[in-house]
């Protein structure tokens, strides 16, 4: 079984995550977090803001509306720009990004074309296609469910079939093009559709990712529908630019975006925040967790790219020539935070753009990569974005998000006042105000969730020894998402104490014993009382062994047993999770071990606190 089929498993059979809807036959891209995957995916995000928000004195946090007015989104450039190219597969009728697709694979010393259907049925179909529509008079050959295209020769832009001589056919096809009456061509783009190596597609064409809604009672299909009807009647607007132009004013008033990324709530209450927080002086930051909603061409991966996800982004406003340093610093903050919570650093690295990659407001950006067990994925950027996104939302609403030093500005009315020369240095009055620029982490929650779950996950051996996944352990290629463990195995979620979601299971070693259980649950109460943390009373009738793997599986750090010496001297068996190390302990000591055990110690260490420098 695959690395992320087993977790998938895994996440489904012990209540991580579901997929949404699933007894009405499920949504595409919905999931749904289950009580295990709610607690981990609130303890990833509590991390995160209080690394960011509460162990600094220099960030405060904030939570904006998602549903969001399109003149935000005009400013910031979303409506226009918020595109990613889209293709279609003429055979598959998938679609895709092109610029996440391969190259065309060629086998035979690059003379045949193997287009990969799904199935046997789909082949027959899809080869019918080729031959009635798309690939008229090319020689095709199929074996099981593979089309096999003899080619002539490929050319930078296009790939010339071999023609079937005994076919009659004289027509060419949809896509197909002939430049002398012998050739077939068809145009190649420099990629195909993923999933069957089919270079029979549509032109890419730019598709907005943000979702439209209306905030109207009255459904605005109707609305659609009074406009067109009414535009058909009169010729100067019968056509289809103007019906539209018409059904766009029509629907303007209520239309509205869910916001696509939860940084523009914080750019433009900037003022608002400053206003309200006058003790903040740059460089300071706002920071936000929330969701964000994205129409995705391609869902993948399950909760590694849906339509709705959630974000953790930090705004960190900054004075221009403080900006590459902020960089810097943020770059390397970040990085420290994803090495103390992940347990296999070399599965994490930092993988900065290439200048055509960067917006074109941006000097600089790194992204901070998974590997996945597909390969390597960005799970947060973080980006040095200028003075753009202030400037913006100033230019159009004419109000001024600028900075101002009040010492400075104090400190020159004095000089002006003691000399009685008023000071109109270009570089003195840019110092004192400026519109700050932005250096911003942002952190896909669900991404982050992912890849800690697999970061933490562990397949062992009834001996303890862990068995990798195939392909494990090569950080320059993808980990095969075929790779396979054998069965008769168990799992560990090795995630770190703070993640984990339940952080002591209680056990009495009888499970229906009243005087057992009872010092059980007088643990759990102290535990929930004193430490506010989620644990779990496992009182299924099956060995205390099979109970232990059960929590190991979710990652509990720590189990506590109570047996009937308990009830005579109040000393509990404790396990670590990691060690599987024991130890009789008294029950009051539980709380203390467990609140040690809690802290930002290092990894690997339990005497020193963490710093998270600033
Ligand atoms: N404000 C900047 C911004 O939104 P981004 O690179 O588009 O930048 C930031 O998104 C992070 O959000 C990504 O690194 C990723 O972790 C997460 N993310 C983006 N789209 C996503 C999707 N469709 N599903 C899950 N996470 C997504």
């Amino acid at each position: 079984m695959s690395a992320m089929r087993h977790l998938l498993d895994l996440c489904k059979r012990r209540g991580f995550l579901f997929q949404s809807a699933e007894i009405h036959g499920g949504l595409r891209g919905a999931y749904d977090y289950g009580p295990l995957g709610v607690e981990l995916k609130r303890n990833v995000s509590q991390e995160w803001w209080n690394s960011m928000v509460y162990q600094r004195s220099d960030v405060v946090g904030i939570d904006t509306a998602i549903i969001t007015p399109p003149a935000v989104l005009k400013t910031s450039g979303h409506v226009d720009q918020f595109t990613d190219e889209m293709v279609d597969s003429r055979l598959s009728k998938e679609r895709f990004r092109p610029d996440k697709a391969p190259a065309l694979k060629l086998i035979d010393q690059d003379k045949v074309l193997p287009i990969s259907a799904p199935d046997k049925v789909t082949a027959k179909v899809w080869e019918q296609d080729l031959r009635t529509q798309f690939a008229k008079g090319a020689l095709i050959t199929r074996k099981g469910k593979e089309i096999l295209l003899q080619v002539e020769r490929m050319e930078k832009d296009k790939i010339v079939l071999k023609r079937d001589n005994n076919t009659t056919t004289t027509t060419t096809a949809t896509t197909v093009t002939t430049s002398e009456p012998t050739d077939l061509h068809i145009p190649y783009y420099g990629y195909v559709d993923p999933n069957s190596n089919s270079p029979f597609l549509t032109e890419s064409r730019p598709f907005n990712l943000m979702f439209k809604t209306y905030l109207d009672p009255i459904d605005p299909i109707d609305k659609v529908i009074t406009t067109t009807l009414d535009a058909q009647k009169s010729p100067s607007t019968s056509d289809l630019t103007s019906t539209r132009q018409l059904v766009d004013k029509t629907l303007h008033p209520s239309l509205t975006y869910l916001r696509p990324e939860t940084a523009q709530g914080v750019f433009i209450n900037y003022a608002t925040v400053q206003r309200s927080h006058p003790h903040l002086k740059i460089p300071f930051g706002i920071a936000q967790i929330g969701k964000s909603f994205r129409n995705e061409i391609r869902l993948e991966h399950a909760i590694f790219r849906t339509p709705e996800f959630e974000q953790m982004e930090l705004e960190f406003f900054v004075a221009p020539w403080q900006a590459e340093e902020q960089f810097e610093a943020w770059r390397k903050f970040r990085m420290d935070w994803w090495r103390y919570y992940a347990r296999n650093n070399d599965r994490i690295r930092e993988r900065a753009h290439a200048q055509d990659e960067l917006a074109h407001y941006s000097s600089g950006c790194i992204d901070v990569e998974y590997l996945y067990p597909w390969g390597w994925g960005e799970v947060e950027g973080i980006a040095n974005r200028g003075d753009f996104d202030l400037s913006k939302h100033s230019e159009a609403t004419g109000i001024k998000l600028q900075y101002t030093d009040a010492i400075l500005m104090q400190e020159r009315q004095a000089r002006e006042k003691s000399t009685g020369v008023k000071e109109t240095s270009v570089e003195v009055l840019a110092r004192e105000r400026f519109t700050p620029h932005v250096v911003e982490s942002s952190c896909g929650l669900n991404r982050a969730m992912l890849a800690l779950m697999l970061d933490a996950m562990e397949v062992v051996d009834d001996q303890g020894k862990a068995i990798p996944f195939p392909g494990e352990g090569d950080n320059n290629n993808a980990a095969s998402d075929n790779s396979t463990v054998s069965k008769g195995v168990r799992t560990i979620m090795r995630l770190h104490p703070r993640l984990a979601p339940v952080k002591v299971g209680i056990m009495p070693l009888i499970s229906n014993n009243k005087d057992l259980v009872e010092l059980c649950t007088g643990i759990s109460q102290s535990l929930r009382q004193e430490l506010q943390v989620n644990v779990s009373l496992e009182t299924q009738s099956t060995t205390i062994g099979k109970r232990y793997y059960r929590m190991d599986e979710i990652g509990t750090p720590w189990c506590v047993t109570v047996d009937f010496e308990s009830l005579q001297d109040r000393m509990v068996t404790i396990r670590e999770r990691d060690t599987g190390e024991q130890r009789r302990v008294s029950a009051e000591e539980v709380v203390e071990i467990v609140r040690d055990g809690l802290r930002l110690h290092p990894r690997g260490s339990t005497t020193s606190n963490l710093q998270i420098s600033k």
